[in-house]
């Protein structure tokens, strides 16, 4: 299927989209070869949800229709652009002096905040001013430090749903998705900001996303069900519209250490890979409206 004018990326990267690949869609896990975790003392396949999609691997360079598709040029907004570049120098310098590499887990992350409180500080600050410059005059804030097990297909599982004191290979990965909360109907969460993620590991990582607003999904989905029969939803929209369009083409762009992509996550399908790592993925994400 042809990729439909929709969300555009607008990379401010020295390598320019040549990091940016695009496939032929998505498939069932059931349906894919999935990649082992070998790491520490974790040797185990990921488990996904009943009804998680993956994008199929038969990732190419984008042909030029394609690509003026994706590339963003004028009129980049929070929600319908994807943002990535590379954080200040300073500040890939303070993080540098955390020595983050090398964790085994994220427990090891955070120890290392505790441990250089001066460093923390200087970083709190530098990434203050920072995310002023992209913060579109609007309020942001401070989500969360995240630490992924390498050589996972997805990253993105819902942890409410596990037992209590669940293990990690309990864990069910949810497969291209969109956040949303409750508050949000699949017509309100273009007005919901964006997110900032910032790669602080020392290999690169993977975004996925589908270059879809969630109101273009619905209107694709009304052609082929009736969405107010089957309820169709900020829950429910993703495995509805990977079922009905499995030849809809994912865009893949590699994520280097020291990069940050920022998205409208709660308004495009999407999720994180560290498909082919060895090392612990660290981010770390704030939540707003930011654009450049
Ligand atoms: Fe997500």
């Amino acid at each position: 299927m042809r990729l439909k004018q929709g969300i555009r990326l607008y990379s401010l990267l020295p390598e320019g989209y040549d990091a940016v690949f695009i496939n032929s869609g998505t498939s069932s896990y059931k349906e894919q070869t999935l990649a082992k975790v070998d790491f520490q003392d974790w040797h185990f396949t990921p488990l996904f949800e009943e009804d998680a999609y993956l994008p199929k691997k038969d990732w190419r360079k984008m042909n030029t229709q394609e690509s003026a598709i994706i590339r963003a040029k004028t009129d980049r907004k929070d929600h319908n652009t994807i943002f990535t570049g590379y954080i200040p120098a300073e500040l890939q310098y303070i993080i540098r002096r955390l020595g983050l590499e090398q964790s085994k887990n994220r427990e090891e992350v955070m120890q290392k905040f505790r441990d250089h409180p001066e460093t923390v500080q200087q970083l709190n600050t530098k990434m203050q001013e920072f995310l002023s410059t992209v913060a579109d005059n609007k309020p942001f804030h401070f989500h969360c430090i995240a630490a992924n097990l390498p050589n996972l297909e997805m990253v993105a599982c819902d942890i409410t749903r596990l037992r209590e004191n669940f293990t990690v290979p309990e864990k069910r990965y949810i497969g291209l998705h969109n956040d949303g909360t409750q508050f949000m109907t699949l017509h309100t969460t273009h007005k919901a900001g964006n997110r900032i993620t910032i790669n602080l590991g020392n290999q690169s990582r993977i975004f996925y996303f589908v270059n879809l607003t969630m109101i273009q999904a619905l209107n694709m989905l009304s052609e082929k069900i009736d969405v107010k029969e089957q309820q169709v939803n900020i829950y429910n929209v993703s495995a509805h519209f990977f079922k009905h369009f499995p030849d809809y083409p994912v865009i893949k762009f590699i994520q280097q250490p020291y990069q940050f992509y920022i998205a409208p996550t709660d308004n495009c399908f999407h999720d994180g890979s560290t498909l082919g790592n060895t090392a612990l993925d660290i981010n770390m994400v704030y939540f707003g409206t930011f654009r450049c």
